[in-house]
């Protein structure tokens, strides 16, 4: 199926069909130079069917983990394009999860001013979340995505096929942000996880579910003014636990879910939450020392000043942007 996002200045195509990875030129034209940048992680197997299909095909394996979102991992991409004379008009594949999304869409954002972009998200996270939406950036120390743009793929393919490979811990993480959809804005998305017997059969659903969702609020509001915010919900303090943790312990996603369960305030939608992220098999709370979470919740970037922007659920598939004096987040709260 396809689903496009109109932007201001450019339309980016979302396919999601199983094994698109092997027809890439139904999809996006490979008449040129391509970087394909990926990580260890990733199967090779993978790689080698993207790079099969290329005329002009090059390669960058990073390592995998959060730390291959550096600005040294980024100068290094750009000098590999330097090198082989890449130019405005040849492509950046970003192939694997969150990670290399973020960071090769930063290459691709800002060499030369922005040359061409596309996606093949391996993980659940990217698949549901991460790909669209054209938030590009990478990490300085562990301060998380401090250095980025706006940048978006002209196409993402999405192949279920890939997660067959992909490790449990990771498959969970990914689907809280599509847990998260559900209760900012599809409350039949919520309901599906409640329902569902297996995820698996119904991912699809799952994942066309959450895209719609990210889709809306993108289209409104692309450079996160105002109502885009409400994608950031249990993000205040999952971002500061992640920081917390030095981006180790918990995963993203995990921490979205710590998150939601503390920032929420109506008690019958937090206990079905709980049923949900259990089913999940993802942590629902963590360790911390309140003073840690304040301390990032102010250096965070969307802090302003003494206040952040709080996302409330008061209503399942319903979401509140409430601004907050974050010394208030103290107490029961967190
Ligand atoms: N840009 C955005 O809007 C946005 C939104 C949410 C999260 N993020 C970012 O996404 C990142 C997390 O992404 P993630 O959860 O995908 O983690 P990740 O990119 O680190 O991938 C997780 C692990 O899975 C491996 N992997 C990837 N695909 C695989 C596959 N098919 N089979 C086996 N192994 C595979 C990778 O090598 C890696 O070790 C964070 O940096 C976060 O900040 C960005
Ligand atoms: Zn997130």
């Amino acid at each position: 199926m396809e689903m496009n996002i109109q932007l201001a200045e450019k339309t980016s195509r979302i396919y999601i069909e199983r094994d698109c990875r092997l027809h890439l030129e139904k999809y996006i034209s490979l008449d040129c130079k391509v970087m394909v940048i990926t990580d260890e992680g990733v199967p090779k197997q993978y790689y080698e069917e993207v790079l099969s299909q290329c005329k002009e095909g090059c390669l960058f394996v990073a390592k995998q983990g959060e730390e291959t979102k550096s600005l040294t991992v980024y100068e290094q991409i750009l000098n590999r394009l330097l090198e082989l004379d890449f130019s405005r008009k040849d492509l950046v594949i970003a192939l694997g999860g969150g990670v290399i999304g973020d960071l090769s869409g930063f290459v691709a954002g800002t060499f030369k001013r922005g040359m061409r972009f596309a996606s093949i998200p391996t993980t659940t996270l990217s698949q549901i979340d991460s790909s669209i939406g054209g938030k590009v950036a990478v990490n300085m120390g562990e301060v998380k995505n401090v250095v980025g743009t706006f940048y978006h793929p002209e196409a993402v393919l999405i192949d279920l096929n890939t997660l067959s490979t992909l490790p449990e811990r990771h498959y969970h993480n990914g689907l809280v942000e599509a847990v998260k959809a559900g209760l900012i804005a599809d409350e039949k998305l919520f309901e599906l996880f409640e329902k569902t017997e297996n995820i698996e059969e119904d991912l699809e659903e799952i994942i066309v579910r959450a895209l719609h969702v990210k889709k809306n609020v993108v289209e409104q509001d692309e450079k996160e003014e105002n109502l885009r915010k409400i994608l950031n919900f249990g993000h205040t303090i999952g971002h500061a636990i992640e920081s917390i943790y030095h981006l180790e312990g918990y995963y993203h996603g995990e921490c979205v879910g710590i998150g939601m369960m503390m920032i929420l305030e109506n008690e019958k939608i937090r206990e079905r939450l709980r049923r949900v992220l259990c089913k999940l098999n993802v942590p629902l709370s963590a360790d911390y020392d309140v003073e840690e979470v304040i301390h990032f919740i102010k250096k965070d970037k969307k802090a302003n000043g003494k206040y952040v922007t709080v996302v409330q659920v008061d209503k399942v598939g319903e979401a509140k942007l409430l601004p907050t004096e974050i010394e208030s987040l103290r107490g029961n709260k967190i």
